[in-house]
């Protein structure tokens, strides 16, 4: 098949790229370093042509709550409109899990791409995943300031990025499962997100003091539900693979 991944270059849309290459399909990268800019709608036409299903894998510069509603919701409309004129078949969009539990910021903006997407034209499916184990290495990158980093104090469930990619492919290939909700996808166990941040910071040896703070998010939102599908690796497994090499330039 012919797909297309709107952020094709992020931590989870390289991911997809590469799985969907290795698994025999054709990737077609919608990102600006590729030509392509979702917000503006620039070169989306003609990087469509022949595309079956889009993966939107896509996220904002600013996680700010109406930056990122912008993003998203400008984003998807651009990706229906354009795909319904391709002939796309369908779009598959991931989102987090436990967004409805503390719908403000960026949660709020998941929230209206969800809804965007589902509103068509063209069939669409949402995959919720729990955050990467990439994104503990995001996050201390995204609150970093002069050797500091404050952490959000919270219980978390962390998946690899290559795992949901590869759920994400799955899904995006099988039109027989397509409904409005795939399953959830989410790591093998929970922890601590400021022990995992700890962990991160020994292993590539940044000068970061890390402290924690206690996160909007009501206890627990971020775990997956018992239905949930899981999968590995663990989180310690990833941290000390090459996988997890990639993310040390954040700081
Ligand atoms: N991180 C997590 O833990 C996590 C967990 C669950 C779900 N998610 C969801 O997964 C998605 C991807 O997150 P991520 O952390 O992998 O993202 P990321 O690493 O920040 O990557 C963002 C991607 O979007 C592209 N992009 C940004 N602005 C663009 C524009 N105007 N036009 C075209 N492409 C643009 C970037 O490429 P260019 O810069 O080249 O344009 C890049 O490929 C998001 O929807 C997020 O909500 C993330």
């Amino acid at each position: 098949m012919r797909i297309a991944v709107a952020g094709g270059t992020g931590v989870v849309g390289h991911c997809v790229t590469e799985e969907l290459e290795a698994a025999g399909h054709e990737a077609v990268v919608l990102t600006r370093s590729a030509g392509v800019d979702l917000l503006t709608g620039a070169s989306l036409a003609a990087a469509l042509e022949g595309v079956d299903v889009i993966i939107d894998a896509a996220s904002p510069d600013d996680h700010g709550e109406a930056a990122a509603t912008r993003f998203h919701v400008t984003s998807t409309r651009h990706l229906h409109a354009a795909g319904a004129a391709a002939g796309v078949k369908r779009v598959l969009v991931l989102s987090i899990v436990g967004i409805e539990r503390a719908p403000t910021g960026y949660y709020a903006a998941k929230l209206e791409h969800e809804r965007a997407a589902l509103a068509g034209p063209l069939p669409a499916m949402v995959l919720r995943a729990t955050q990467f184990h990439e994104y503990v290495a995001q996050v201390i990158g995204w609150n970093a300031k002069d050797g500091r980093a404050r952490i959000p104090n919270c219980r978390v469930q962390t998946v690899a990025a290559r795992t949901v990619a590869q759920r994400l492919i799955d899904a995006a290939a099988d039109p027989a499962a397509w409904r409005e909700r795939a399953l959830d996808v989410a790591g093998p166990v929970a922890a601590d997100l400021l022990d995992l941040a700890e962990q991160v910071v020994k292993r590539f040896g940044w000068d970061v003091e890390l402290s924690g703070f206690c996160p909007g998010t009501p206890p627990g939102g971020r775990l997956p539900g018992p239905d949930a599908w899981l999968g590995g690796p663990l989180f310690e497994q990833w941290l000390a693979g090459a996988e997890a090499e990639r993310m040390k330039v954040l700081l």
